[in-house]
């Protein structure tokens, strides 16, 4: 248990997700978390956990060792820049899950000096299975470990540079999207050669986690695996060989670079 007092501003979709999971993994105990948002009626689930809801985000900083912003892209500048006396660069971090927010605009709004990080977890962060690419500045040795074992207890992290962000928002916070789509064309053609609907989800969840895990436990490559499974003249490449004639892994490279062709050009 990390023991410091984490203040999340901004209990939308994000920020309660990370309250949760942080609650779960026991890296940190509810009366040392306190959540944020005008509207807190929607937080009752944290509240019967213990957890402090606030509506007054200059108290919720100022009480904390860590604070975390979940606001929209939109909100963080005018919400942050009044909030600027409230942050102490001696004794606080900053971590930021704001897309398209940079380091440097953040501390701007805040204090010079001040232990910044950037954030970019995927939505998986509600079942503690996100990956979260971080960077960040101004941290010691001791901050930027914090900070990885954090979002470690939120699933997987890994350190980037902060030119890799919108690239890490493409991979793994757009790639959650992809891989879902994957999964739901993969249901249909299951539908299609005889399975129902709940059936070929199962099936066709289950494959792509194991996949995954042969990769990740294993350290596989995903070309050695495949040639596990590509008897020659069999049905596995047949399919596979059919899927590339009509551009499978074209136009999933294709839709990664126009993902990130949106971010950098709007
Ligand atoms: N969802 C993802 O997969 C994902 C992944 C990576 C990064 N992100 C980033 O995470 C951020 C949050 O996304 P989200 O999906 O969690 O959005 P969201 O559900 O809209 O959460 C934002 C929250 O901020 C609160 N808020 C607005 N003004 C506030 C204020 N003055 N003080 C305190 N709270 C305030 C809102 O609640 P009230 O209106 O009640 O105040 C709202 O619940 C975004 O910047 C997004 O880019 C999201």
């Amino acid at each position: 248990m990390s023991g410091k007092k984490i203040a999340i501003i901004g209990g939308g979709n994000l920020g309660s997700a990370i309250a949760k999971g942080l609650l779960k993994s026991g890296f940190s105990k509810a009366a040392d978390i306190t959540v944020t948002k005008r509207n807190t009626s929607t937080l009752k689930d944290l509240k019967e956990q213990g957890v402090h809801i606030e509506s007054d985000n200059a108290k919720a900083i100022s009480e904390a060792d860590v604070v975390v912003v979940a606001l929209k892209p939109y909100n963080v500048k005018e919400v942050l820049s009044e909030l600027r006396a409230s942050f102490d660069a001696k004794k606080q971090i900053l971590i930021s899950v704001v897309t398209g927010v940079f380091l440097d605009d953040l501390e701007k709004i805040t204090l010079p000096g001040l232990p910044i990080f950037r954030a970019m977890p995927n939505t998986a962060i509600a079942i503690q299975e996100s990956i979260t690419c971080i960077c960040g500045r101004n941290a010691t040795e001791e901050q930027n470990q914090y900070v990885k074992e954090m979002f470690d207890q939120l699933g997987v992290s890994v350190n980037i540079d902060e030119k890799l962000m919108d690239a890490a928002t493409v991979l793994g916070a757009c790639g959650i999207a992809y891989a879902l789509r994957f999964i739901r064309a993969s249901i249909q053609g299951g539908i299609e050669i005889g399975f129902d609907a709940r059936t070929a989800n199962l099936i066709v969840a289950q494959t792509v986690k194991g996949a995954a895990e042969l990769l990740i436990k294993e350290k596989r490559h995903p070309e050695e695996e495949i040639d596990k499974v590509t008897t020659p003249k069999g049905c596995t490449i047949a399919g596979l060989n059919e899927m590339e004639h009509q551009g499978f892994s074209s136009s999933l490279i294709k839709g990664i670079t126009a993902s990130m062709d949106k971010i950098i050009k709007g």
